[in-house]
């Protein structure tokens, strides 16, 4: 009798509030996007067959008894591996597929790493913490990433909307009164890593300009965070627009996004703004319920390849 795959999913996300500020210790909003999701599917291979991960959307396979810890899928399982004090190689099958875009801003590097760590521990009969999780696909985040603030493996693994400050226990919440982002993918791949190393040789040719520019979505974060509480979308929607302006001046907008960014304000969004590492990916926009279908339509006019709309904050 064959015994059905153990499954596990994860989310893709945004930030709402404070990329790349985040990796110089400023807050961030962060929230999880389960309309778009990775999977895992593991189940027992032949035996003698080893580890073996079909990443079907990169088109890789990887087999971990020949896969170095360069490989991020590899390094994600290994680590799995060891936190299960499972010594040497089971011999497991993995089918890994995810709906999220690769380099669109949506987290789908920490979306795979996080359905392939809750497989593994589903796989062996255990429990998983988000925080262990989190801990674990951070480290294949510094392989995708460079210097990742933690903020995209944090958010995915615990699914939920999250306050984020680099190096402190995350806070999620659940917003009080719901709302609504339209998420309109540009179609062009930005790897996050070359935006955060650009951001980071511009701090470091001019140290007091970009953390005067840190220091201002660092207000806007806060304000962001009282907004949400308090239900004051409009105010949230001016407070994405000001990060938009802020994230043009670190030089990680791009036309195609502002495009998209003021047909969603023209449309009637509350306020938008490019969400991630920037460039190409993803813009978001706060919009309210009876402006929802007319900024949906206006995002893909623009040229939006996608458009994705997510409720934050819903009673299930
Ligand atoms: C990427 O989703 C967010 C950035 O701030 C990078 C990071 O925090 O690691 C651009």
């Amino acid at each position: 009798m064959s015994v059905p795959p153990v499954s596990a999913s994860a989310p893709g996300k945004v930030i709402l509030l404070g990329e790349h500020a985040v990796v110089y210790g400023r807050p961030a909003i962060a929230v999880p996007v389960w309309q778009t999701i990775a999977t895992a599917n593991v189940q027992a291979g032949s035996p003698g067959s080893g580890c073996v991960i079909v990443a079907h959307d990169l088109e890789v396979t990887i087999r971990l008894r020949q896969s170095g810890d360069d490989q991020p899928l590899a390094l994600v399982t290994r680590l799995a591996l060891a936190e299960l004090g499972i010594a040497g190689e089971p011999d497991w099958h993995v089918d890994l597929h995810s709906t999220i875009p690769i380099a669109g801003g949506l987290g789908s590097g920490a979306a795979l790493s996080t359905a392939l760590v809750r497989a593994l521990f589903a796989q062996a009969g255990r429990q998983v913490e988000p925080e262990t999780v989190s801990r674990i696909v951070y480290a294949s985040e510094c392989i995708y990433h460079g210097t990742p603030s933690g903020i995209d493996n944090t958010v995915v693994a615990y699914g939920a909307p999250i306050w984020f400050v680099r190096g402190q226990p995350p806070e999620s919440f659940t917003p009080p009164s719901p709302f609504t982002l339209a998420i309109a993918d540009s179609g062009i791949r930005s790897p996050t890593k070359e935006t955060v190393g650009d951001v980071r040789r511009a701090w470091e040719a001019q140290p007091a300009r970009y953390e005067a520019l840190f220091d201002a979505i660092t207000a806007l974060a806060y304000a962001g965070r009282r907004a949400v509480a308090a239900g004051e979308f409009t105010a949230l929607g001016l407070l994405m627009d000001e990060n938009q302006a802020i994230l043009e001046q670190l030089g990680v907008s791009s036309t195609p996004l502002e495009r998209l960014i003021s047909a969603a304000r023209d449309a009637g969004a509350l306020g938008a703004k490019l969400s991630g590492g920037g460039r190409g990916g993803n813009i978001i926009a706060l919009v309210k319920e009876e402006r929802q279908a007319t900024v949906e339509q206006a995002l893909l006019a623009a040229g939006a390849a996608r458009v994705i709309v997510t409720t934050i904050g819903a009673l299930a």
